[in-house]
């Protein structure tokens, strides 16, 4: 039998990505590949619903595909492209837009969130229809199953909903993906504030995979705990130890559990020390990996060529129908 399909993107955000993705997300992007027929896409599309300077968005773009790769994507297994490669993605887009709701996508959460945040004026209406595109970006590959963290959940739920729609309306087209919460993902919190989500817009609790790694565990030593002295995973009363564990447990496969029990009766500091030399020997190998993807430009750029055209392949047979039924 055909392995289930499944498609996942990400933003080639500024610089690299942070401990947070890989833990959250891009470490059961590498697992998936094990099972399922897997559409990696760097959604740059996306990306420019808030306004970006093009060299440091062309950049970013191939920085995120080479870091995807050295994490251990496999574009042999998987399909590996840039979302702006596929003029598909646009194409489909507009007809979803068109079955999307203004009510319906003023709804959406992420969009209220964002919004609010800046005046009418620099709220770009690519902002408002982003489910939309991340629709077609689903839709396009027929995909069985999407991994999404809480804050997706309501777009994915969108998606279905235009998939079902678009079906009922003009026939049978669209597969009606699945959400999968994936097993194999944890929530990683700020290194100097451990009860908010490590994020990129809080720069100094956050580990980011392409900084110096000797500064990494230097942010790893100087992370906040707590004035006791056991080391106990206890979210609730001790939530910078217990986020030191779940991401010593989520670089290394040893259990939290495990973890405790190794580390009964050691301090915070051996804790720290040994998490930072972890965190480290992962980092280093990486970079290097990544220095050799950016710096060979001409292979970097036929292994997106070559996962754009086997994107394209799918994709345009799906949007050939769908403009069939929508009678272009
Ligand atoms: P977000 O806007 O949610 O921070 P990003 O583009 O930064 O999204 O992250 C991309 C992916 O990484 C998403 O799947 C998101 O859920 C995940 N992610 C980001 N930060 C964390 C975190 N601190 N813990 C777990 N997952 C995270
Ligand atoms: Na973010």
């Amino acid at each position: 039998a055909a392995r289930p399909r499944v498609f996942s993107g990400i933003q080639p955000t500024a610089g690299s990505f942070q401990l947070g993705n890989y833990l959250g997300a891009l470490r059961n992007w590498i697992s998936l590949q094990e099972t399922h027929d897997a559409f990696y896409c760097v959604v740059d599309l996306h990306s420019i619903t808030i306004a970006k300077d093009p060299e440091e968005l062309r950049a970013n773009t191939r920085n995120a595909a080479a870091q995807l790769l050295a994490l251990g994507i496999d574009p042999e297994r998987s399909t590996l492209f840039v979302q702006s490669h596929v003029a598909e993605h646009a194409q489909l887009s507009w007809v979803l837009e068109c079955l999307t709701g203004f009510g319906e996508a003023s709804r959406m959460t992420q969009f209220k969130d964002k919004s609010s945040r800046q005046d009418d004026e620099h709220v770009s209406v690519g902002l408002f229809t982003y489910p939309a595109l991340m629709a077609a970006d689903i839709l396009l590959y027929g995909t069985d199953v999407v991994p999404v963290g809480e804050d997706q959940r309501q777009h994915l739920e969108l998606s279905r909903t235009l998939a079902q729609r678009f079906n009922s309306r003009f026939g049978s087209t669209f597969v009606v993906p699945e959400a999968h919460i994936p097993q194999d993902t944890a929530r990683i919190f700020d290194l100097q504030d451990p009860t908010s989500k490590m994020s990129k817009s809080i720069p100094s609790g956050v580990v980011e995979f392409m900084e110096d790694p000797k500064r990494t565990a230097k942010k790893v030593r100087s992370a906040v705990t707590d004035n006791e002295r056991d080391i106990r995973y206890d979210p609730e009363n001790k939530p910078g130890v217990s986020n030191l564990l779940v991401i010593y447990s989520g670089m290394t496969g040893r259990s939290v559990a495990e973890l405790e029990t190794a580390y009964e009766g050691s301090g915070y500091g051996d804790l720290k020390k040994d998490l930072g030399a972890v965190l480290v020997d992962f980092l280093t190998p990486f970079q290097q990996r990544v220095a050799e993807y950016l710096d060979d430009p001409a292979e970097l750029d036929k292994i997106l060529r070559r996962g754009a055209e086997r994107a394209r392949a799918v994709a345009s047979r799906t949007l050939r129908e769908a403009y069939d039924r929508v009678g272009f």
